[in-house]
């Protein structure tokens, strides 16, 4: 017990022990103790009822009160009851004030946040950027259906996919159209969610210049190379045999940026789109035009060998699924010294999809460049890659082209061993093949 709360303790003590004293005097003055005592005890205890009553009003009524002065045990009560409900006070004050100033935080945050039940995916919170960027509105929109609220937006069958869910990286904001938003959900408790959307106009603004720059760069290198490569190839290293070394290697570098400035305006091309004109390509004489290309290019140096067991067509892009098979078709004779087995085979997968692949016995590719090969002007050796006339572009319009008929290419090398490359493609995009076609064609 504190040394106050002792004292006043001690001093309700002996005023009690007073008044006992005090009656018993009297009462024996006056000849009937027994009487007076009784009086004096029940006045006692009268008053302590009264206080009593006194604190049990203060603690109901959930009001302020000031403390009353004095130091019996029920002022000690009253400063003790007045202590715990001013620190209570100020310890919900801090909590409030901190809850405001992360609320406030929050609100003033540039990215939309909208706090999200998972179970009923209903709107809890949003901020102010929410109204913003998605079109929410205060206080209509607290406890709405958060699929009904953005209703233009994919985002039903998004939230049905909770954890797992991929953001939605390039979206037209529900609100305002020329604003692009990137989406994600974030799980953060068992019951909740948040949804962040991000203003990514800016950026794709800049992407999208970035890409017309590369367009029109390479659009308007074309021309003067074309002269450039015309004129060259006008001039017969024989007539000049001084200049012969010179003119051949000035032959190679232009056909070299001819090559550079086609991949560039490919990918140019494939980037701008979302989806390509489609088709049904038949197999057939794809795998025909690989193999000649492929003879072609090895000048017999290689072992080539083509292999189909699918059986089936594939609907897509003839031209682009072209350029892609024949760039991997052109790494592997490029990258495989001569002696080497090419390998093209296109089968069928176990889930109804088929794969076209690419093998090679050739140098291979160390492990730790893998994640990065598909990347434009990545290379292992630049110096490899250039003596085979390489642009460093080819992988990366192979994964554009697959990615705009939502397949797959799967890598696997060992170095010294040789590469497999293969594009995966998934069972909607294999069409049956038409036999009577193809040999109608033959006859
Ligand atoms: N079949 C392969 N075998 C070994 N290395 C390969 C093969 N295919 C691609 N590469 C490596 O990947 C790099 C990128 O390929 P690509 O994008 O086609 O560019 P490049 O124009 O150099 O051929 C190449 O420079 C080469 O180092
Ligand atoms: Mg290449």
């Amino acid at each position: 017990m504190p040394n106050d709360t002792r004292s006043a303790w001690l001093k309700t003590l002996g005023q009690l022990a007073l008044v006992l004293l005090l009656a018993l005097a009297i009462g024996f003055a006056i000849g009937k103790p027994w009487p007076v005592i009784t009086v004096a005890a029940l006045g006692v205890v009268g008053w302590h009822y009264w206080k009593l009553r006194q604190v049990l009003l203060r603690l109901t009524a959930r009001q302020r009160f000031t403390p009353s002065a004095g130091d019996s045990v029920w002022n000690e009560l009253d400063r003790l009851m007045f202590r715990g409900q001013s620190e209570m006070r100020g310890r919900k004050r801090r909590l409030i004030d901190m809850l405001r100033a992360y609320r406030a935080a929050a609100a003033a945050l540039p990215d939309a946040i909208v706090v999200v039940e998972r179970n009923s995916q209903r709107i809890q919170w949003f901020n102010e950027a929410a109204t913003r960027l998605l079109g929410l509105r205060y206080p209509h929109d607290l406890g709405a259906a958060l699929s009904d609220r953005l209703q233009p937006l994919p985002v039903a069958h998004w939230l049905a996919s909770g954890r797992h869910a991929e953001p939605l990286l390039d979206t037209p904001s529900p609100a305002r159209p020329d604003l692009r938003l990137s989406l994600r959900l974030i799980p953060y408790s068992d019951e909740l969610w948040l949804l962040v959307a991000r203003d990514v106009s800016k950026l794709m603004h800049l992407e999208q210049m970035r890409r017309d720059f590369v367009a029109n760069v390479s659009h308007e290198l074309r021309t003067p190379l074309t002269v450039v490569h015309g004129y060259l190839d006008m001039l017969d290293p024989a007539e000049k045999p001084d200049w012969a070394p010179m003119l051949t290697e000035m032959q190679r570098q232009s056909q070299r940026m001819t090559q550079l400035v086609e991949d560039l305006l490919m990918l140019s091309r494939l980037e701008a789109q979302e989806a390509l004109p489609e088709e049904v390509v038949s197999m057939v004489p794809m795998l025909t035009t690989l193999k000649r290309e492929a003879e072609a290019l090895s000048q017999r140096r290689h072992t080539i060998t083509i292999e189909d067991t699918a059986g089936v067509d594939l609907w897509g892009s003839t031209k682009e699924l072209h350029s892609a098979f024949s760039n991997l078709v052109s790494n592997a004779i490029r990258y495989t010294p001569a002696g080497g087995h090419i390998k093209i085979r296109f089968s069928s997968e176990r889930d109804g999809g088929t794969r076209l692949s690419v093998e090679d016995t050739g140098y291979g590719i160390p492990a730790a460049h893998l994640p990065r090969i598909t990347e434009r002007f990545y290379r292992v050796s630049t110096s490899r890659s250039r003596e085979s006339g390489g642009t460093g572009l080819g992988l990366s319009i192979v994964k554009h082209v697959l990615n705009l008929h939502q397949a797959r290419l799967e890598i696997e090398s060992e170095v010294g061993r040789g590469s497999h490359f293969a594009c995966c493609f998934g069972r909607e995009r294999v069409r049956a093949r038409d036999v009577n076609h193809y040999s109608e064609d033959h006859a």
